[in-house]
């Protein structure tokens, strides 16, 4: 039996990526859609032939759903994901799944109480840039890691709830998710203290455009993180090990290794790099860089058919909602916050 769902928030993301991904999916029935605006609800009627309806709470009360997928705007997920917990539903919830770590406590919560499960949507822990760069670091190729570096750059003005906070607006809650998360994954340490500075640069409304955040994790490892307006790309990540450096533009991962020796004479500077040894390889990943939804909804089928567990846990949505607190925190105060290990 398909598993029932109800898309609520047919917008941009909802009627596309998560309605797409349902759809191509034989294991998930679209069951019902919800949203507030009566264009939308004509498309998902045509699309799906299903049930639609402009209030949560009617829906809830009329559909038997197995699961419900939340892509309403960021400040309205906590409290709908709870509704539909107490519901008797599971939840998927988009990114960012809350606001701040007490709404995600408040969720987990809840969920512990009515007995369901909530998977948050962290779809970057499926992306090829992830399992390469595991897969390098793994081998020790550039030795031992001391600095990652995730940037993602922009030119793009939005003009759209995006730019408010009172609707949970702002860069570090739109692109966090996919930014953050990765680095940490791949160093597999938790965050020991952050600093951070955000800025509003082009965009209209009250929220930052920009952020830039320098995490020191348990290993002294650095994380820094930024999402930058930029007409030019950087690269997307940039790995400094002892024995050398892997740079990714989208899809080429370049590795450079290098073995400075010691000099022969110390006292004549030439003598410091001859004898250097380089050697740069190149790799081309495929895939869809941030995860493909196709394979998170994979997962959750299999989670929902098999009983495999979902690879994202309500941890790991909660330490990621807590990071990201502590980075909006820093740059506030205009300090270092340390977190607790
Ligand atoms: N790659 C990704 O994972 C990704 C990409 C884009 C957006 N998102 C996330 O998806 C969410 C939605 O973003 P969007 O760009 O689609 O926004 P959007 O504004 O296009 O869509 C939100 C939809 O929710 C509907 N809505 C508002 N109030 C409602 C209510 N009370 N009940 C039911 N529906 C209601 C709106 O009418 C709208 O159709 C955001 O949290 C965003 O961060 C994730």
């Amino acid at each position: 039996m398909p598993v029932k769902t109800a898309i609520v928030g047919y917008g941009r993301n909802g009627s596309t990526m998560h309605a797409g991904a349902l759809e191509r999916n034989p294991n998930f029935k679209v069951a019902a859609v919800c949203d507030i605006d009566p264009n939308r609800l004509t498309q998902a009627a045509d699309r799906f032939g299903c049930p639609v309806y402009s209030s949560l709470s009617e829906m809830l009360a009329k559909e038997e759903l197995d699961l419900v997928t939340i892509v309403t705007r960021s400040d309205q997920h906590a409290a709908m994901t709870c509704e539909c917990l107490e519901a008797g539903a599971n939840v998927l919830v988009t990114k960012p799944w809350a606001v701040n770590a007490a709404e995600a406590r408040q969720m987990i919560a809840t969920a512990d109480k009515c007995g369901k499960k909530l998977f948050p949507w962290l779809p970057s822990r499926w992306s090829p840039w992830l399992s390469t760069l595991k897969q390098l670091l793994a081998r020790k190729t550039i030795g031992d890691v001391f600095l990652i570096r995730r940037i993602n750059t922009a030119f793009g003005i939005r003009n759209d709830w995006q730019t408010e906070k009172r609707y949970g607006g702002g860069y570090l809650l739109n692109w966090g998710p996919h930014l953050v998360d990765p680095p940490l994954v791949l160093a597999g340490e938790k965050v020991q203290s952050v600093y951070s500075i955000m800025r509003q640069v082009i965009n209209p409304g009250d929220a930052e455009d920009m952020f830039m955040a320098v995490l020191t994790l348990t290993n002294g490892c650095i994380v820094q993180v930024e999402h930058t307006v930029s007409a030019e790309s950087l690269p997307d990540w940039v790995i400094q090990g002892t024995r050398g450096t892997i740079v990714v533009r989208r899809y080429e991962v370049t590795v450079h290794i290098s073995e400075p020796q010691k000099p022969d004479d110390p006292t004549k500077y030439t003598g410091m790099t001859a004898a250097d040894k380089q050697l740069v390889s190149k790799e081309k990943i495929t895939g869809s860089l941030y995860g493909s939804e196709d394979e998170v909804y994979a997962a959750l089928a299999r989670t929902f058919l098999e009983g495999t567990p979902f690879p994202v846990t309500t941890a790991d949505g909660l330490y990621l909602s807590e990071v990201l607190d502590a980075i909006r925190e820093s740059h506030e105060a205009g300090k270092v916050v340390c977190m607790q290990p």
